[in-house]
């Protein structure tokens, strides 16, 4: 069995931190969320992965992954010259898929419990596809999917009236079948060859779709408040380990302090992880924080917030929260203006400087 890791796209909705870097490279808890998707796919036996790439994000993709050593799979690279959609994707990997079955993963998902357990159904069962489905608060954002008698029977893209309340995960287990599917459909109202339709042109054929209900969480992290969420989520099972230096500081609950970070006169309050290099000083790191690498943080605080490696933040008067800070950033105080204040006041007027 192959995998294929969708790696391409223009990552519009986390702008501007995808003007200048690719969004499955934004780390969650600093790791790139790329990442968790190959760590996944190795952890289910599966090491001949294609990834596919945009042209404008390609090399920093190739740059981060490599040649997939590191994670003990091997990695090819397949280039999708135009965003044209998921079964697009799966048609520009036909060659590299030759012939086998294979998992697809979207390089911006993250699942909890991986995909070890739905390679070893789709391996005993042998459906013509498999795909995930999770119950969702907001199914019209999602591809939505219908079941009669335990099979999939209708799928919908982004349906304005869902019909149920079950969202496709982005993780889908497809036979070569997927390759007539995926051409005989026609593009979406979005221009795009959406995999979901090449699904259901599969179940109108009579070929067999199974679901499976994922347990535990699943985040799409296309926008930055699904980013935040996943960042809490992979940090909520930190294990706590310091390895960075410590002075006159608090460290409170599940911490990780990379090596050759410094944290002087502060408090950090896990589950929270520092990065390698960086300097936090006379600053409160507060619960589901992840400082990048070669960060400084002096004179403030900062809570549920990821900050990208190379970032300074310094001399804030209020706490920093909820944000998703770039690399190479600088926030900090400009100069103090001399202030005044002058009045004409009435009688018997209140006034409160707040
Ligand atoms: C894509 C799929 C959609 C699926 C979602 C999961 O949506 O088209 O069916 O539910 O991924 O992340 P997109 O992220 O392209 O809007």
């Amino acid at each position: 069995m192959k995998g294929l890791i969708l790696s391409g796209g223009k990552g519009t909705r986390l702008r501007p931190i995808t003007h200048t870097s690719a969004k499955q490279l934004v780390p969650v808890a600093n790791k790139p969320v790329l990442f968790y998707g190959i760590e996944a796919m190795a952890a289910a036996g599966i090491t001949d992965l294609g990834i596919i790439v945009a042209p404008e994000t390609g090399n920093e993709i190739r740059a981060a992954a490599r040649d997939g050593s590191a994670f003990g799979v091997s990695i090819t690279y397949v280039e999708q010259e135009e965003p044209l959609g998921l079964a697009h994707a799966v048609l520009t990997a036909e060659e590299y898929l030759d012939g086998s079955p294979f998992v697809m993963y979207l390089g911006d998902n993250l699942l909890r419990n991986g995909i070890s357990d739905l390679v070893q159904t789709f391996t005993t069962e042998q459906p013509d596809a498999l795909i995930l489905l999770t119950p969702v608060p907001d199914p019209e954002n999602y591809g939505v999917a219908e079941l009669v008698d335990g099979r999939v029977s209708r799928l919908v893209e982004k349906p304005a009236q869902p019909a149920t309340n079950l969202a496709l995960v982005g993780v889908y287990m497809f036979t070569p079948a997927i390759f007539g599917a995926a051409r005989s459909i026609t593009p979406s109202d979005r221009g795009e060859l959406e995999i979901t339709d090449a699904i259901q042109s599969l179940v109108d054929s009579g070929s067999r779709v199974d679901p499976h209900i994922v347990h535990g969480w699943w985040k799409d992290t296309g926008q930055v408040q699904d980013m935040l969420e996943a960042n809490r989520l992979i940090l909520d099972d930190l294990e706590e380990r310091i390895d960075g230096e410590c002075v006159d500081s608090r460290v409170e609950g599940r911490v990780v302090i990379e090596a050759d970070a410094r944290v002087e006169r502060s408090t950090v309050r896990g589950p929270a992880v520092v990065g390698a290099g960086a300097s936090i000083t006379d600053a409160y790191i507060g619960p589901y924080t992840a400082i990048g690498e070669n960060v400084t943080i002096a004179s403030a605080e900062l809570e549920y917030s990821i900050v990208l490696s190379g970032s300074t933040v310094r001399d804030l008067e209020y706490r920093i929260e909820a944000s998703l800070i770039g690399r190479n950033v600088r926030i900090g105080r400009g100069p103090i203006l001399p202030k005044a204040y002058r009045f004409v006041v009435g009688d018997n007027s209140e006034i409160s400087i707040l």
